[in-house]
């Protein structure tokens, strides 16, 4: 059987392959924001590998720095025995981001991916507290192996074959019912009822900006008062910082802007800079783990350590928090020029930082404005329960003339699906 590009994995790959049909070619180079298929066509990346890529493909820094390490021969897989790599790293996470925000979280080391860290973290908060429960949010997105699927409400992602574990509650997130509702006032109402249904549970985890969820973004004030609420009644409060962390937001962690000290903080994605890296932090006195009690054979793969190191020099740069803020702005207001441009189409502008979402009614639009793209020269992804939401997360260093071109694209492709 001869086959070629895109049909090798039509026929040899399982029918789940999921990005490879919003985007279907063969891509074969990167290199900053620009993604190259084998024929040589240029796409501009505003899909960021799901966010694993807040620094872009292949930073010439980061790249030199793991060329380097593998031709000097250093160690790549140690399970978590010491490796040089790895004491850098945890030394350069403390002096550059820990140190700074007063912040002095243990660090473990989780299997490869975001999954593997709220599991940890799951796990760690129930052992700590003594407490099965776990209070997760309406539109949240944690990941797909059991534990994480438990917290994750789409139900897309679920069946009742898989077993999922229980011992999880949703409550609606912040403006779930509405603006003018505030939702902690029904969480409070369950945790003080002692005839709610509702125990108090271990931990409560959230996203502080759902991003697979829509891009809803928590209120500062919303943040504050839910981590008062988890002071008051004793719940650990878990942050799944795994998409809006590392600088998507405009700073380090999502949560800086609201001042909160989260008990756990989850970090996987872009904190390896596009290399297999998930982080839990968690506050000294939680770490209740007794040696190996947690283990997996890929927890800190050096390569991810010494990307992931290369990537937190950029966060010693003065410059660098601001030049985010400076792009941002011309994010966002390339998107209010877009909204203007097509009032009937009733848009919608959420976000922050390097992360905004564009909400376009009925749905499946925006699913033909990605497909558009596409052909257009420019790989856009959807959010939102019913995929509704065209999901901007372009590198934090774009150079300012591509996230312009690629605005230019999401226009053009709006005006080419009005036109039909
Ligand atoms: C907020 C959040 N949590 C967890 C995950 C799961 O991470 P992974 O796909 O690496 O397992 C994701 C992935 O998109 C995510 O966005």
């Amino acid at each position: 059987m001869s086959l070629s590009s895109i049909d090798v994995f039509d026929a040899l790959e399982s029918e789940v392959r999921s990005y490879i049909r919003s985007y279907p070619a063969l891509f074969s180079k990167a290199k900053g924001s620009l993604i190259y298929d084998q024929s040589g066509k240029a796409y501009i990346d505003f899909f960021g590998g799901a966010g694993s890529l807040n620094y872009g493909h292949n930073h010439p820094k980061i790249i030199k720095k793991v060329v380097d390490y593998l031709l000097a021969d250093g160690i790549v897989q140690s399970l978590d025995m010491a490796t040089e790599a790895k004491e850098i790293f945890l030394k350069e996470f403390n002096r550059i981001i820990q140190s700074p925000r007063h912040l002095s979280y243990k660090i473990q080391f989780a299997g490869p991916t975001g999954t593997n860290g709220i599991e940890c973290a799951l796990k760690i908060a129930r052992m700590a507290k003594k407490r099965p429960g776990i209070i997760a949010f309406t539109n949240s997105y944690h990941g797909h192996s059991l534990g994480s699927l438990a917290v994750t409400s789409n139900s897309y992602y679920k069946n009742s074959y898989f077993g999922i574990p229980g011992n999880t509650v949703f409550m609606p997130f912040d403006k779930y019912l509405g603006k003018d509702i505030n939702t902690l006032e029904i969480l409070k109402k369950y945790l003080d009822d002692c005839s709610s249904g509702v125990d108090t549970p271990a931990g409560i985890i959230l996203e502080t900006i759902q991003i697979e969820g829509g891009i809803n973004v928590a209120s500062n004030q919303w943040l504050q008062e839910l981590s008062e609420i988890c002071r008051q009644y004793d719940i650990l409060l878990i942050v799944d910082d795994i998409q809006a962390g590392i600088g998507r937001t405009g700073k380090f962690f999502s949560f800086e802007n609201a001042g909160l000290k989260p008990d756990i903080v989850v970090l996987s994605k872009s904190i390896g800079s596009g290399f297999p890296l998930s982080c839990v932090l968690m506050k000294p006195e939680i770490d209740v783990w007794k040696p190996g009690q947690h283990t997996g054979t890929f927890r800190g793969n050096n390569i991810s350590f010494v990307a992931g190191t290369a990537a937190l020099e950029f966060w010693e740069e003065e410059t660098f928090e601001k030049s985010i803020a400076e792009k941002s702005l011309n994010l966002k207001s390339g998107l209010e020029e877009i909204c203007q441009r097509f009032p009937d189409q009733k848009m919608t502008i959420r976000g922050q930082g390097m992360l905004y979402g564009l909400e376009i009614l009925p749905n499946g639009f925006a699913a033909k404005v990605s497909r558009k793209a596409f052909k257009n020269g420019l790989l856009i992804e959807l959010a939102g329960a019913k995929g509704s939401v065209l999901k901007f997360l372009p590198a934090l260093n774009i150079p300012n003339q591509l996230l312009t071109e690629g605005l230019k694209i999401v226009k053009q492709s709006i005006q080419d699906v009005i036109k039909g």
